[in-house]
């Protein structure tokens, strides 16, 4: 028996990273999974994967930041699997780097819709089939830096914080639907989105990442599988609007990390040292 028998999941930005570790648990654990990202090989790759070890997934490419696209995946999973149990939007990016007076509005809002609206917009269309079926879970990666902010990153930790707050506020409309709202907090997590084209690459990210909390090994994308697996789970059906804060302890404030910086952080386009 699997912990997620006979339920259906799509998942955004699960090409890479956290995503694919989710993917690939889901499936282990019994759900059809929609496979969705832009990047469409990592994703066959990802839908492959599945099926060979048993399990059920299709790849729909998407870009979250567009409505069509996202209407077209929840579509799709109902489409093809006749429901949908679990939406987890997690597709995400590093965005906008560098002092906050040198972040343009272009950077500012490109931020913005991958990590907030695409999470408003995964939620908005997955509260209609889910009332179908008389609930379901909605969950979506915000980070550490939505709960404490880092000087080098603020795009990114204001988009993520408005993550927090809007899980919240869903999870309070949507109780009665059976619908469950929450997020994930991730702290440091070894994936290319952290160490792609850094020097020294995965190996040296793992080793200075392993400083950053206290618990001492940098997190792996499977340690945010383990959480989103239960959230998706009926393990946690009284769980609702809560931000669950997967991070080796980087909360407590003893992480010597400093976002945005060298090793420390995502970042796309800039990297202001
Ligand atoms: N890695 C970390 O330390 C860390 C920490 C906290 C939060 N996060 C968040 O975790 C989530 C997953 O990131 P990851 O670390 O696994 O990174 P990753 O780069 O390994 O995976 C992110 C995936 O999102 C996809 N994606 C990006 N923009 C997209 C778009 N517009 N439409 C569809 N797909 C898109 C990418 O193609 C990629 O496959 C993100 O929301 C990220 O902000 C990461």
């Amino acid at each position: 028996m699997g912990r997620l028998d006979n339920k259906v999941a799509v998942i955004t930005g699960a090409a890479s990273g956290m995503g694919r570790a989710s993917a690939m648990r889901f499936a282990a654990e019994g759900a059809a999974v929609v496979v969705a990202d832009l990047n469409a090989q990592g994703a066959e790759g990802v839908v492959a994967e599945i099926a060979a070890h048993g399990g059920r997934a299709v790849f729909q490419r998407t870009d979250v930041t567009s409505e069509n696209d996202i209407k077209a995946l929840i579509d799709r999973a109902v489409r093809e699997f006749g429901r949908l149990d679990i939406t987890f939007n997690n597709a995400g990016l590093g965005g906008a780097t560098g002092k906050l007076e040198e972040v343009t509005v272009e950077d500012w809002d490109k931020t913005f819709h991958v990590l907030t609206r695409a999470v408003f917009l995964g939620i908005k269309h997955s509260v209609g089939p889910m009332r179908k079926n008389g609930g379901g879970s909605i969950i979506s990666t915000s980070s550490m830096g939505g709960i404490r902010p880092a000087a080098g990153l603020t795009a990114y930790c204001a988009a993520k914080a408005a993550v927090v707050n809007l899980t919240m506020a869903a999870a309070i409309e949507y109780g009665h639907d059976h619908i469950r709202v929450n997020c994930i907090c991730p702290g440091g997590i070894l994936t290319p989105l952290v160490y792609r084209g850094q020097p020294g690459g995965e190996e040296a990210a793992a080793k200075n990442m392993a400083r950053a909390q206290p618990i001492p090994r940098a997190g792996l994308p499977e340690d945010i599988a383990n959480m989103a697996l239960f959230l998706a789970s009926d393990e946690s059906e009284w769980i609702t609007g809560t931000a669950m804060m997967v991070d080796g302890g980087m909360n407590t404030g003893n992480a010597r990390i400093r976002f945005g910086t060298g090793w420390s952080g995502p970042s796309f386009e800039r990297r202001e040292r």
